[in-house]
């Protein structure tokens, strides 16, 4: 009895079957070796840990829902490239837990932000988007420059990361408290657009 094509094209369930064989050895030879490829799971060089500061503005930032319409993530086209600068490497985000990566573009993608504005910009911006950009459907975040940060719940949250493999010592945890303290939201909202990206120039 020799074997043809025609068999599998015209048996439903061994069609199903061998296709799913094909798409999980697929699957596996390429995600498989992206958790043993250094160009994925090292930092880029120059690459640090959030400070206790960004990292709590990191918080409010997903607290908030930024993510919603800003995307973190540049892809390798010419199109991106030009508007927003190096498009983004795996090694960049080790010490996201979560990735902010997304695809919702409802305002630009904020990867390469670091560093593009003032402080002071950011200021005015977060308070009330339409003080800078007139046609701006960004919602304004008052609150952030009126709540203080609180302290004390900032060691929990390194310690959470450290544990997804951050690399903070005891002593970067034990003075985080005071690294914190007397800051507003909006400080700390500003620490972490200003780092985002800068890694990769
Ligand atoms: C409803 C969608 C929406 C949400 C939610 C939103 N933004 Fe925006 N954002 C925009 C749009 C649209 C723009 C472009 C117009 C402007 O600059 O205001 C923008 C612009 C920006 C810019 C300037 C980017 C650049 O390259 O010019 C920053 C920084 C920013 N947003 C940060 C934030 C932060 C931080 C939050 C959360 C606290 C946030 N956005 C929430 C829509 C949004």
């Amino acid at each position: 009895m020799s074997f043809t094509h025609e068999k599998i094209e015209t048996n439903n369930w061994l069609m199903i079957a061998l296709i799913l064989v094909v798409i999980s050895v697929g699957g596996l030879v390429e995600i498989v070796p992206l958790f043993f490829q250094r160009s994925t799971t090292e930092p880029v060089p120059g690459l640090k840990p959030y400070t206790p500061l960004q990292l709590v503005g990191r918080d409010i930032y997903l607290r908030e829902g930024c993510y919603n319409c800003h995307s973190q993530m540049i892809r390798p086209l010419q199109a991106e490239t030009l508007r927003y600068g190096h498009y983004s490497v795996a090694g960049e985000f080790v010490y996201d837990h979560p990735f902010q990566w997304g695809s919702k573009r409802t305002g630009p993608d904020l990867q390469r932000v670091g560093g593009r504005y003032s402080d002071e910009w950011h200021r005015i911006h977060l308070n009330n988007p339409r003080d800078l950009v007139p046609e701006s459907n960004m919602p304004a975040y008052p609150w952030l420059s009126e709540n203080q940060l609180d302290a004390a719940s900032v060691a929990a949250s390194m310690r959470a990361m450290r544990r997804l493999g951050v690399p903070y010592s005891d002593a970067d945890i034990a003075q985080a408290p005071q690294a914190v303290g007397g800051h507003s939201e909006l400080d700390a909202v500003i620490a972490y657009l200003q780092v985002l990206g800068t890694a990769v120039k």
